[in-house]
């Protein structure tokens, strides 16, 4: 699908933005491993989380959807049944590498593959981890890629150093610790997303943390609990970003997911100037939330570098965005993982933005972004990213005439009705 952005010069309303991704994803696979029921409530029912509940219901659990209403009929640590097909995950990183520390311990075996960009991720990443717990998990055409085949075993557990600050690897090891034979311990050198954590532990789980190590103690059940899915931060990013570029905006987005290892977008853009306010602070199901107001306002160029990187992994292409506007150049440092995410996000970027004008150098670990940039409406590819379609739809809507994003239906993977909401602001 080809979507044309035309340049707006005001941006306002209140809006509620989709559910969370990464808890989407996490209330499925939990309360499928739970006893009882769980009810979720904002649920996410994008193409990632979808692809989710399709995994789970091939395992065997009853999962209904209602629009945003999802109830899971938990069958406890031990009632996954074994599939009688591949377990499809679709563009989902997140399905397949947490779903991977559940499947290496089931007294069955089976095979899980996904798309095409799925299929060039790197698993090593987490196959690594399990399998000095015990896993016996493969490639099976490639080596480290999917599609895997996963023989279920026994695990042991282990004490290991995260060698990338990656959520994903954390939560499969976590994931596979509920099953292990003693006390597994993750050291975390720099913190990433800790929905896993919080989540488990509202389940009945025994996670701690100690300053940088995370201690998974297993237990005997977790307990099915209603779940109230926040709004996306990573969805609300591209709103917090068009508000602070497009003249004449003002734009409060509800609801939304602040917990502190989400929120380094909004920390970096109020270091460049940025007007946002943090208000109506509350919690959900553990995870804190508030209301996020933003305005027109002037930037000025950061070097983006260190323990931020992580906590904003998702939102760095839309900050780029917002770099072109800013005065001065912005430089992005040890951004490294953006070249293994749905696309290469450093050059995906680099090139489609250059054909609007910009002017951004890729290096090995980021990006050289020079600011003050007069953008032009041009024909852009998404490279079938939904973050890189949104982002450059967010950079059209300040460009000069028309943009054309080619491909660009592949936002539904976490913001179905995304463009909708350019419509409404
Ligand atoms: C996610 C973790 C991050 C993030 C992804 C969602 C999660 O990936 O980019 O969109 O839900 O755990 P990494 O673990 O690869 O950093």
């Amino acid at each position: 699908m080809q979507k044309n952005i035309y340049p707006k010069n005001n941006l306002s309303g209140t809006i509620t933005v989709p559910g969370d991704k990464s808890i989407s994803h996490r209330a499925v696979m939990f309360g499928a491993l739970a006893s009882g029921i769980t009810e979720i409530t904002g649920f996410l029912t994008g193409d990632d989380c979808m692809s989710t509940i399709s995994c789970f219901k091939k395992l065997g659990i009853n999962i209904e959807v209602d629009n945003d209403k999802v109830t899971v009929y938990g069958k406890g640590l031990n009632g996954l049944k074994e599939p009688k097909d591949t377990l499809d995950v679709g563009n989902s990183g997140t399905t397949i590498r947490l779903i991977s520390g559940i499947l290496s311990a089931q007294p069955f075996s089976c095979e899980i593959t996904g798309d095409e960009s799925i299929q060039k991720r790197p698993m090593n990443r987490v196959i690594k981890p399990l399998s000095l717990m015990g896993a016996k998990i493969k490639g099976i055409n490639k080596d480290g890629y999917a599609p895997l085949r996963i023989e279920g075993t026994k695990l042991k557990a282990m004490k290991y150093v995260l060698p990338v600050a990656s959520a994903q690897v954390k939560s499969a090891i976590l994931l596979a610790s509920l099953f292990a034979d003693g006390i597994t311990t993750i050291d975390e050198p720099i913190a990433s997303r800790n929905h896993t954590e919080i989540m488990l532990n509202y389940f009945g789980a025994n996670i701690k943390k100690e300053n940088k190590k995370i201690i998974s103690v297993p237990v005997k059940q977790l307990y099915g609990k209603p779940v109230s899915v926040p709004a996306d931060i990573s969805s609300a990013a591209f709103f917090i970003v068009a508000g602070i570029i497009t003249p004449n905006s003002h734009i409060i987005i509800k609801n939304v997911g602040v917990n502190e290892t989400r929120t380094g977008i909004i920390d970096a853009l109020i270091n460049m100037g940025g007007d946002i306010k943090v208000i109506n602070k509350n919690t959900s199901s553990g995870e804190p939330i508030a209301d996020i107001e933003v305005k027109t306002s002037k930037l000025r160029g950061i070097t983006l570098e260190g323990e931020i990187i992580p906590r904003m992994i998702d939102e760095i292409p839309v900050f780029a965005v917002a770099a072109l506007y800013a005065d001065g150049i912005t430089t992005v440092k040890n951004a490294e993982e953006l070249k293994v995410k749905e696309s290469n996000r450093i050059s995906a970027m680099a090139e489609e933005l250059g054909k609007m004008g910009a002017k951004i150098e890729e290096t090995d670990d980021g990006m050289i972004i020079q600011g003050n940039s007069k953008l032009h409406g041009a024909e852009v590819e998404s490279h079938n990213d939904h973050r890189v379609a949104m982002s450059l739809s967010i950079a059209a809507l300040n460009a000069e005439e028309k943009t054309t994003i080619n491909n660009s239906e592949c936002v539904a993977i976490s913001f179905p009705t995304f463009y909708d909401y350019i419509e409404q602001l």
